[in-house]
């Protein structure tokens, strides 16, 4: 492969809240078409590495190359723009509001659902997620949790993501809703869709996962093809708090 077909290239990221150094030092890379997972335990410097990518917080070190070029300190709009695009953790809905606004929130760079292009876009999504069709009308706050993860991902798309990054999948779900959203996003995937899948249950995401990367204490700690990273019982130890027999 070839550089161009790099979409999202971190080289030594640093972040920090104040003097707390959150992600001291990740290079990771994302190539056009693939699904590449990020895991690691609670507070291991994953969402901030999203925050540092997508440019809601600036990185105090390091450098952040989407489709080439240095986009380090781009604001987070201008990013979405370029199509850079995240399902944050916890996805931050407008709960009061209407699934149908929520989606059209998400095609705020594109001019919202005043320009013909939204308006297709739109089509586009509902058709992947017939769920929401029949919801357009409906609350977002009063769906199920599993609807409420689609709408996000779908308000996502909104966006016309070429990399589109998703914080924590699983959060609050249970295991059968979290395997049908994996099973979407490996169906996204298979259509084109570049996805970067941060996740803290590690063996659901390196199930759908090309690459993977483990996340500890603000570094990588190890990252290849997810398939030989799920059959390392020192990375389900040591970095997942995982017995031997879950690597199984
Ligand atoms: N807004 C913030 N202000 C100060 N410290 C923060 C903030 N957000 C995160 N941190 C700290 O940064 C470190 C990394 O947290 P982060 O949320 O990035 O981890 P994570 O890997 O996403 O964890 P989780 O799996 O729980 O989502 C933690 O020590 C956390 O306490
Ligand atoms: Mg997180």
């Amino acid at each position: 492969m070839s550089e161009s077909d790099i979409l999202l290239d971190i080289r030594s990221l640093e972040l920090r809240y104040g003097a707390a150094v959150a992600v001291r030092d990740i290079s990771l890379s994302v190539k056009r078409g693939q699904l590449v997972a990020v895991i690691g335990n609670n507070g291991a410097g994953k969402s901030s590495m999203v925050r540092g990518a997508t440019g809601l917080v600036r990185p105090s070190g390091g450098q952040v190359l989407f489709k080439g070029e240095d986009t380090t300190r781009l604001s987070a709009n201008k990013k979405v723009a370029r199509g850079l695009v995240m399902v944050p953790e916890g996805r931050l809905l407008f709960p009061d509001q209407s699934v149908e606004d929520n989606l059209i929130l998400g095609a705020y760079a594109h001019g919202g659902l005043k320009s013909e292009r939204s308006k297709a876009t739109l089509e586009k999504v509902l058709g992947l997620f017939p769920r929401l069709k029949e919801r357009l009308p409906q609350q977002a706050g009063s769906m199920s949790g599993g609807e409420q993860q689609m709408l996000a991902i779908a308000r996502g798309l909104m966006a016309e993501p070429e990399l589109l990054i998703i914080d924590e999948l699983s959060l609050g779900l249970a295991p059968k809703i979290v395997d049908q959203l994996m099973r979407v996003l490996a169906d996204l995937n298979a259509a084109g869709l570049t996805i970067l899948l941060v996740e803290q249950l590690a063996s659901y995401a390196l199930a759908i996962a090309d690459h993977a990367y483990v996340i500890a204490n603000g570094r990588v700690a190890r990252h290849g093809p997810s398939a030989e990273l799920a059959r390392d019982p020192e990375v389900m130890e040591a970095f997942l708090g995982k017995k031997k027999k879950a690597a199984a």
